[in-house]
């Protein structure tokens, strides 16, 4: 594309470094994936996040219309287009947070475990590529089924000789959201004013919403925490059925991608108190992956919390999450062992 004339003096702003204007931190985030349905509104997202400055967006497909798209935003992250593999190593060195919402997403009457056969290849050699390129970036996996794909990522890494579990983590802020804005509504206030921590993981009974652990506290009917538990986990196939082949949630979770990357990279600049739920390696269950709220700091993940009080409910929910999750994270484990 037409490039500025070179001015003499070398231009004020140095592009491309990794300070924003103003001499206020500005991280290095990728985007792998940066194409797709979820990867175009993500990649605007964050091309408006003043934390950022500088964005790569890599795919196998179209990033140079997308890249081209995005970099006449008036903001500042400085964009850059990186399409087909022989461009991953550009893509990757020396970033601060990969994102990947690399894959296929589903159609109706498909589980997320349904994707397992193609997004497990691609999680793989994708991580490959941050073990090889960026192996001390935070990594934030998308790609569904993520009960497995999280525990691919870490055998990848641990391949490797760069695994580093507080940095890597499974995207569930899409599950909180939903749990947010159902409630809200049978609450009837501003989602905005709820809180519900969601645990387990990221595919039906695995998504297991603490709705006594509200904030602000309030009580439900049985009736409700029905109504809105069945809700919450079939969140994702509400949307796959409205879209009728279409494909999932892009919209909603990009939001959600960007609402969780934004709160790494507040870490990451030494923020307090962030805190967001995730599906990362802990301690809180016998599993080795768990989704509970985490604090994210200057080195990822500083605090995995444990769950915290649980009614009769939750308790029979989580023996059934825990079933369900052990096999999924199995499954992703073997897949790179063999
Ligand atoms: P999409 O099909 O619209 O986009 C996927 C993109 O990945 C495409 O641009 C494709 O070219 C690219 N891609 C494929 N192989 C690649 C590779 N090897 N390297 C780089 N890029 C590659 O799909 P969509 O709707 O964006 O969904 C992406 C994934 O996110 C799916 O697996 C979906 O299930 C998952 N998802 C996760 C959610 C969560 O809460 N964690 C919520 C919604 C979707």
């Amino acid at each position: 594309h037409l490039r500025p004339p070179q001015r003499e003096d070398g231009g004020i702003l140095s592009r491309g470094n990794c300070r924003a204007k103003g001499g206020a931190p500005g991280f290095k985030v990728a985007i792998l994936g940066a194409s797709g349905g979820i990867g175009q509104p993500l990649s605007m997202l964050m091309k408006m996040n003043p934390l950022v400055s500088v964005l790569h967006l890599y795919d196998v497909a179209n990033t140079p219309g997308v890249t081209a798209d995005l970099s006449h935003m008036d903001t500042t992250a400085v964009v850059r287009g990186f399409l087909g593999k022989e461009q991953l190593e550009s893509a990757l060195v020396g970033m601060d947070l990969v994102i990947i919402p690399a894959g296929v997403p589903r159609k109706p009457g498909m589980t997320r475990d349904d994707l397992f056969k193609i997004n497990a290849g691609i999680v793989q050699s994708l991580c490959e590529g941050v073990a090889k390129f960026c192996p001390r970036a935070i990594v934030n996996i998308i790609s569904n089924p993520v009960n497995s794909t999280v525990a691919i990522a870490a055998e990848v890494f641990k391949r490797a000789g760069v695994y580093n579990p507080k940095l890597l983590m499974g995207v569930t802020t899409l599950d909180v959201a939903r749990a947010n804005t159902f409630v809200a509504e049978v609450l009837g206030v501003d989602p905005k004013a709820v809180n519900i921590p969601v645990v387990g993981g990221h595919a039906g009974v695995t998504i297991l919403p603490l709705l006594s652990q509200v904030q602000p506290s309030c009580y439900f009917t049985k009736q409700e925490v029905e109504y809105l538990t069945n809700r919450i986990q079939n969140g994702g196939t509400e949307v796959v059925e409205a879209k009728a082949g279409a494909g999932s949630a892009t919209l909603s979770m990009a939001y959600a991608a960007v609402k969780y990357a934004d709160a790494c990279l507040r870490g990451l600049r030494g923020d307090a108190d962030v805190i967001e739920c995730a599906f990362v390696a802990s301690e809180v269950t016998e599993l080795p992956f768990f989704a509970t709220k985490v604090q994210l700091g200057r080195g990822g993940i500083e605090v995995v919390f444990p769950l915290g009080p649980l009614n009769e409910y939750e308790r029979a929910g989580l023996e059934q999450a825990k079933k369900e999750l052990k096999a999924s994270i199995e499954k992703g484990i073997s897949f790179v062992r063999n």
